[in-house]
């Protein structure tokens, strides 16, 4: 197996005039946590939008466990095991916890029936046991319109585990969460890694990548101006370099 679930090499991305990559050597290490800073208009999320398929590159290559993928596109990259999870993921809002979990990829018995029996204690194992959702208010049969914003994040992050993704994307997870809810996002995070997954976590907070990621990537201006691992670096020492990029431009 490649050392990296994920490489990207040389990647460029123009969009007319504006150029929002310049040849990104990015790589996610089997079963990491890659964090990725970066201000405004980094080209953070035009990154992942590559890596998703969203997105052609300009110019440069993407590997997924070592395997070339010309010409990715959404589906592509979801069948790699790639799963996006927004602040705004679509959820079926009026439908049930079980319902949302399975969505499109329903369990079904031998004569071809929905398993609601199957689906319904499943999603009970996923959120309680796997996950740790610990209010009365969340059952199988919960509505999601319900749920507050951290633990519907938290539904696409089950339904990505369950379904094998073992790249997971959270771009700006956190946006407009309540401090108690950012908490439980960030321990989702560490579940993804606990289960063996990988994960790119985008916040602008500086505190919770630095919480949760194993490496951090910071980008500046569509370059990478340097790569930590937390292990190494304090979070003062990261603030600071964080600090040196945005007035300077680069960590010399
Ligand atoms: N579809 C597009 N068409 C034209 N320009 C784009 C497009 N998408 C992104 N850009 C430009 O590319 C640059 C990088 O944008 P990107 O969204 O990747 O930044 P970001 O790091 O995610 O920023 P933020 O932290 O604000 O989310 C910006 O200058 C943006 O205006
Ligand atoms: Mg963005």
């Amino acid at each position: 197996m490649s050392d990296y679930r994920l490489e990207l090499r040389n990647v460029a991305k123009s969009f007319g005039e504006v150029q929002s990559l310049h040849n990104v050597n990015f790589e996610v290490g089997q079963n990491e946590v890659v964090g990725l800073l970066g201000d405004n208009g980094a080209g953070k999320s035009t990154l992942i939008k590559i890596v998703t398929g969203y997105h052609q590159p300009s110019s440069g290559e993407i590997y997924f466990n070592g395997q070339k993928a010309e010409n990715l596109t959404v589906p592509q990259a979801r069948a790699l095991g790639v799963e996006t999870v927004y602040q705004e993921r679509a959820l079926a809002e009026q439908q049930t916890l079980w319902r949302n979990i399975f969505l499109g990829r329903e369990l079904t018995t031998r004569l071809g029936l929905l398993d609601v029996k199957r689906m319904r204690s499943e999603t009970q194992k996923l959120m309680v046991e796997s996950m740790g959702f610990t209010s009365s208010a969340v059952t199988p049969d919960s509505v999601i319109k319900n749920f507050s914003g951290g633990e519907k994040q938290g539904v696409a992050i089950v339904r990505a585990l369950y379904f094998e993704a073992d790249l997971i994307i959270l771009d700006e997870p956190t946006m407009g969460l309540a401090l108690s809810e950012t908490r439980k996002l960030l321990t989702f995070v560490r579940q993804i890694k606990a289960a063996g997954k990988s994960a790119i976590f985008i916040d602008h907070n500086v505190f919770h990548v630095y919480e949760v990621a194993d490496r951090v990537v910071v980008l500046d201006r569509g370059t990478v101006a340097g790569t930590f691992l937390t292990k190494d670096i304090t979070l003062d020492e990261l603030m600071e370099k964080m600090y040196q990029v945005a007035h300077t431009g680069s960590l010399d």
